[in-house]
């Protein structure tokens, strides 16, 4: 199916036990942050595995011990892309996955009074034709997310994953305006934002709680 159809379901919510339980260790305030980074990678690992689920692959034959079979390999490169700082903490996952990805880097700040984000670093790989992956694990007001799509599209990406963490209805339905053929999968779609703009109950600074800067 082409990318560029609207995308009728804002969220793939990956519902498995395993995911659910690292969640659950993820938002306990008490996680240090070196089990907070291993939960952070393997839970990527899963949203991963769902965000790629549908990228195309094509055949070719494989000459296994006993004979011949058809075999499938991707037909689609794929791109990384880790908002900075946070979507840090969910790349080596793509990379182990995937270790032919090409990774670009996309730096966002918000402003603490209004909560805009703004771009102050990009450096993108080609992405025409690929499959971009955007790791940004909080997906709250979407302001940040709808910016980094904005940069993408304008690189000339059309066919980009969100893959977050905690999920707020509000970004939800913010990116799904701004970006309607952006997939997003996520964990979780939590209850809503707070005043700042955090995600409740959400899991706190996801950066904070990756680097241990709290
Ligand atoms: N960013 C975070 O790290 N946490 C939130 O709850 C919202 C944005």
């Amino acid at each position: 199916m082409s990318r560029l159809q609207p995308n009728t379901t804002p969220a793939t919510v990956v519902d498995h036990p395993l995911a659910a339980s690292m969640l659950a260790a993820l938002r306990d305030a008490t996680t240090p942050p070196p089990m907070f980074r291993l939960l952070a990678k393997r839970l990527a690992l899963v949203l991963c595995l769902e965000a790629t689920r549908s990228v195309p692959t094509s055949s070719y034959q494989v000459e296994t011990p006993l004979g011949m079979t058809t075999g499938q390999r991707l037909a689609k490169p794929l791109v990384a892309v880790p908002v900075l700082r946070a979507g840090l903490g969910m790349l080596e996952a793509v990379t182990e996955l995937f270790p032919d990805v090409t990774v670009g880097y996309v730096g966002l700040e918000r402003d603490h009074a209004t909560f805009e984000p703004s771009l102050y670093y990009s450096k993108l790989p080609p992405l025409e034709d690929r499959a971009v992956l955007l790791l940004d694990p909080m997906l709250a007001t979407g302001a940040s997310a709808a910016a980094a799509c904005g940069s993408l599209v304008a690189a000339g990406a059309d066919d980009i994953t969100l893959l977050s963490v905690v999920s707020a209805p509000e970004g939800i339905r913010h990116l799904h305006e701004c970006h309607p053929t952006v997939r997003i999968v996520t964990a979780s779609v939590d209850e809503g934002l707070n005043q700042h703009a955090y995600i409740v109950p959400g899991l706190g600074d996801f950066g904070d709680r990756l680097f241990g800067t709290l």
